[in-house]
């Protein structure tokens, strides 16, 4: 089959590679319809992700049909699925508390060394992202083998499009569980940096949960146009300094929540932002956490901080003197999506949150390469690609 493969920063490839094939009585393998590239892909795109290795298949947002299972999945043949991209195992004890993200079997046995010395214990597996966690081939590819194809993939309704539900894999549950972790209260002030998918998901989440004013942050124009069309305010942070832009905004009380949205390759040409890029140029370090630090520093007295935001290593400059004083909480983690995948289905079927208006270019499997090219490069106009293997390039928009 054809598959996305990673060789090294900016090399990514469509090659020729064998096809997944049942391993184990819960898997199924799934015939991709359509794949996104996320803005998690980047970090690995640029580097930033250890324990890659060349050849690695990525992707780990995506949907499509099941056209072979093994004796233990429950789904069955032509049916129409989402897989979320955290692999859970159902029965841990972690997934027994629907923290899916945590699950204690997603990631093999021999793997989970790397994690157990790097964070204190194993990560639980992903598609598609490093050895870290479980060297899962990803789905941006004709074919993927899903593991526990009995807990994750959701079948989607007669009569929703790929495009409505896609997002389902990832970003939109991500987005929602950033929300759910800022605690909002009705009335809540909310500030959002980075209006990538996440962040634009964050923001509508926010406003469901209730809050009053949500406060956009980025700095390209296009996303921040699309933070004001669900009821943003905006701040660019070229334009204004967003710490005292937010405190002008607040009466000088700062947001009740902050949503760090932006993550390990924060951009700006701000002090600590450019110590964090030599020290990255120099290996001394992985993660630019410029925007974590700000939106603590900004953050009310007795607020909430939630990180959706991926981070990979050992940072400096923590403000945690501001984070105690302040007396603030923070909630992270990857996404247990297959916690919140039904109930964001139905608010999908209800017209209640909008997917679609993400998707700014949709192109073949094998454009793939200039797909990540385009996404890290021009971040203003492309805000989401999906993949389609198969599809027509004459199709391609
Ligand atoms: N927790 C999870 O399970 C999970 C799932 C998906 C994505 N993520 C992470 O969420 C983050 C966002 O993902 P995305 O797909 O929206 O990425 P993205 O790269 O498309 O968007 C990030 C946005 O942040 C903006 N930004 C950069 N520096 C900034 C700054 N200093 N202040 C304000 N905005 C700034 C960028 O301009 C960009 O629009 C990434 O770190 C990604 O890895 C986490
Ligand atoms: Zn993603
Ligand atoms: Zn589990």
């Amino acid at each position: 089959m054809r598959a996305l493969t990673w060789h090294g920063k900016h090399d990514v490839r469509v090659d020729t590679v064998d096809d997944p094939e049942i391993l184990n009585p819960r898997d199924a393998i799934i015939k991709i319809t359509s794949t996104a590239i996320c803005g998690s892909d980047l970090h690995l795109y640029d580097g930033y992700i250890p324990t890659m290795q060349a050849g690695d298949i990525l992707g780990h947002e995506f949907m499509g049909e099941v056209v072979e299972t093994g004796p233990k999945s429950t789904l069955q043949k032509g049916q129409r699925v989402v897989v979320p991209f955290t692999i859970a195992c159902g029965s841990c004890y972690h997934c027994g508390k629907h923290q899916y993200s945590a699950c204690d079997n997603g990631n093999p046995a021999d793997n989970q060394d790397i994690g157990r010395e790097m964070y204190g214990q194993p990560m639980s597996g992903l598609f598609g992202y490093s050895h870290l966690t479980g060297g899962y081939a990803g789905g941006q590819a004709e074919y993927v083998r899903v593991p526990f194809s009995d807990v994750g993939p959701i079948v989607v309704p007669d009569g929703l499009d790929d495009d409505e539900v896609l997002f389902l894999s990832d970003i939109l549950p991500t987005g929602w569980q950033a929300a759910e972790n800022a605690d909002i209260e009705p009335g809540d002030t909310v500030a959002v940096w980075g209006c990538g998918p996440v962040g634009l998901f964050a923001v509508q989440s926010a406003f469901l949960m209730g809050a009053k004013r949500v406060i956009a942050i980025d700095h390209f124009p296009h996303r921040l146009e699309l933070a004001k069309k669900f009821g943003a305010e905006t701040i660019n942070f070229e334009e204004s300094k967003t710490y005292e832009a937010l405190m002008d905004m607040t009466g000088g009380i700062g947001p009740d929540a902050v949503i760090d949205a932006v993550g390990l390759e924060a951009h700006g040409f701000f002090v600590d932002n450019v110590i964090d890029q030599i020290k990255a140029t120099m290996f001394l370090g992985t993660d630019r956490t410029h925007s974590i630090r700000q939106a603590i520093h900004a953050c009310r007295k007795g607020g909430r901080v939630s990180m959706p935001a991926v981070y990979g290593g050992f940072v400096d400059k923590f403000p945690l003197g501001a984070f105690m004083e302040k007396g603030l909480t923070l909630k992270t983690g990857q996404t247990s999506v297959q916690h919140y995948m039904p109930a964001l289905l139905n608010a999908i079927v209800e017209g209640k949150i909008d997917t679609t208006f993400l998707i700014s270019h949709r192109m073949p499997l094998e454009q793939a390469p200039e797909g990540y090219k385009m996404f890290h490069d021009k971040q203003n106009e492309v805000t989401k690609i999906v993949l389609k293997p198969g599809m027509d390039l004459a199709q391609a928009a």
